[in-house]
């Protein structure tokens, strides 16, 4: 088969770490016999630079067309102080609404070779955590109406609102009791419906939901109760489904607890492709160029876009399998090394994932 990949390495250590996918996803496809192209594009801080948007037209019409994006990070202190609705970030929301990728899949998952990064007590880590966040990731408070700073009686108003119909929530709950299907059968849905008519609303439409998954076993939690929950006993957690802010701070709290942030891979899918797939963590602006950043995210949200992407399965569980083998040798990027501990660097961690593609 041919696929096509669009690459928006964007800015920081962005280009340090898609470059490693991209060979990574260049070996899947000699090794399994598929054709794969890439063209690169860009987004974020580096296209205010080079064309004056953070996410020009041209990017979004190659990632239409392509069967699949995949995206380095986006931001740095150099566009702090641009225009609010041209930061990098406007383009990495833009690009999720334009390609209408609704649904953020965050899988947080406890690696045994990395146990002793975490930063919980070893008597909760032992208990396992291997859960999934599903962020409702195109509504919500990050795009409701109204917004705005405006000037109300002399002084200024902020203002942003969080709205959901019954559509979107559906279309998010489906997927959500979809996944848990196909994982352990537990979904909690996470809302603050003791304050929030919207969360009510959010509440009451996933219950309904519920009869059409009999095989699913469905339970609520307020937002402020799953943050504490996550520290005090992840391995309860299935799948949590929750809005798009709630997902973004829940999400960046499972991926901690797992002690090495720069492993976790990330899915957008919409209801049909492309998907997008990205690193959860940032773009470090401190390390890019210096052939230090961990690209094992990069390299598993390639793997990620190999199952959930193209419906590749077994090429995307090669990668993963290859990333563990690594970690499994003792190979560590300086933000998984423990004090004393050797570590290799970027190219040299991609390059060990090869081998083991290629072996
Ligand atoms: C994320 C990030 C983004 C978000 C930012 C960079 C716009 O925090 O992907 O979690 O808030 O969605
Ligand atoms: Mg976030």
């Amino acid at each position: 088969m041919n696929y096509t990949v669009c690459v928006l390495p964007g800015d920081g250590i962005g280009p340090d770490i898609t470059a490693q996918a991209v060979n990574v996803l260049q070996a899947v496809g000699k090794r399994f016999g598929h054709e794969l192209s890439f063209s690169e594009h860009a987004i974020g801080g580096t296209a205010i630079d080079s064309a004056g948007h953070p996410l020009p037209r041209e990017t979004t019409e190659a990632c239409r067309k392509a069967d699949a994006v995949l995206l380095g990070a986006v931001g740095g202190p150099k566009w702090d102080n641009v225009d609010h609705d041209l930061r990098p970030e406007q383009g990495l929301l833009g690009i999720r609404k334009a390609l209408g990728l609704f649904a953020n899949l965050r899988p947080s998952l406890i690696y045994p070779e990395l146990a002793q990064s975490s930063c919980l007590r070893p008597d909760i880590v032992q208990q396992g955590v291997d859960l999934m966040v599903l962020r409702e990731l195109t509504g919500g408070i990050y795009f409701g109406r109204p917004k705005g700073v405006r000037t109300h009686d002399g002084q200024r108003v902020g203002i942003n609102s969080m709205v959901y119909t019954e559509e979107e929530i559906k279309r998010i709950g489906r997927k959500a009791f979809e996944i848990a299907g196909q994982r352990r059968g537990r979904l909690c849905s996470v809302d603050k419906a003791n304050v929030l008519d919207v969360s009510r609303l959010w509440r009451e439409v996933i219950t309904e939901l519920a009869q059409e998954y009999p095989q699913v076993e469905l339970s609520h939690m307020y937002v402020d109760n799953a943050a504490m929950q996550l520290v005090r006993d992840p391995a309860q957690f299935d799948v949590i489904v929750t809005g798009n802010l709630f997902g973004d701070i829940l999400s960046d709290e499972a991926a901690i607890i797992t002690g090495s942030i720069g492993l976790l891979p990330s899915a957008s899918l919409g209801q049909t492709r492309p998907g997008l797939f990205e690193p959860v963590h940032g773009s470090a602006p401190d390390l890019a160029g210096q052939d230090t950043a961990n690209p094992l995210a990069t390299i598993l949200s390639a793997a990620m876009l190999c199952k959930y992407g193209l419906g590749l399965e077994k090429e995307g569980q090669a990668v993963e399998d290859a990333v563990q083998a690594v970690l499994r040798q003792g190979y560590r990027t300086p933000d998984l090394a423990s004090a004393g501990e050797e570590c290799v660097g970027c190219s040299a961690i991609g390059a060990l994932v090869l081998e083991q593609l290629q072996s």
